[in-house]
């Protein structure tokens, strides 16, 4: 099982400002086949509750800040995002959540496969017990 891992990005710092960037397969350790992103969170709401069958993702906190909480059928991790040049890749089979969303935050997720709906597992016994049967 593959383990999720924070990764820093490119950044060019000059006058004008900065500027970071992502390239599939580099950067990013997928080749990138969906760009979805979410904002206007309401105070207090948290996105996600479903893990993916196959599906890898990539997650940048474009704007504001927000944690990605993930649990892998034994132990949870937070990571908390609030700058735009780190990214979070979360592998296959991860429980995921996002909450405590800042105001204006963006989160921009970048995954390698078009979506679909029988990639999700929507409810968290039958994911542990997937987890535990790999
Ligand atoms: P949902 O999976 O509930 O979002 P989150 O993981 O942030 O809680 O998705 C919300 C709706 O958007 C749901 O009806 C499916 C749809 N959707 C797409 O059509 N395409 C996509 O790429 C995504 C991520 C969601």
């Amino acid at each position: 099982m593959e383990s999720p891992m924070i990764i820093q990005l490119p950044k060019f710092l000059d006058d004008r400002g900065n500027l970071s960037f992502i390239e599939e397969k580099k950067q990013v350790p997928f080749k990138i086949e969906r760009t979805y992103w979410i904002y206007d969170v309401p105070g207090g709401e948290h996105r996600g509750g479903h893990a993916y069958l196959n599906l890898q993702e990539f997650v940048v906190a474009l704007s504001g800040s927000f944690d990605v909480v993930l649990h892998d059928g034994t132990k949870e991790m937070r990571f908390s995002l609030n700058r735009s040049y780190y990214g979070l890749f979360v592998p296959k089979m991860m429980w995921r959540e996002i909450e405590n969303f800042s105001t204006n935050s963006l989160a921009l997720i970048l995954a390698d496969g078009k979506y679909n709906e029988q990639d999700y597992i929507r409810d968290f016994d039958t994911f542990v017990s997937h987890a535990h049967a790999e």
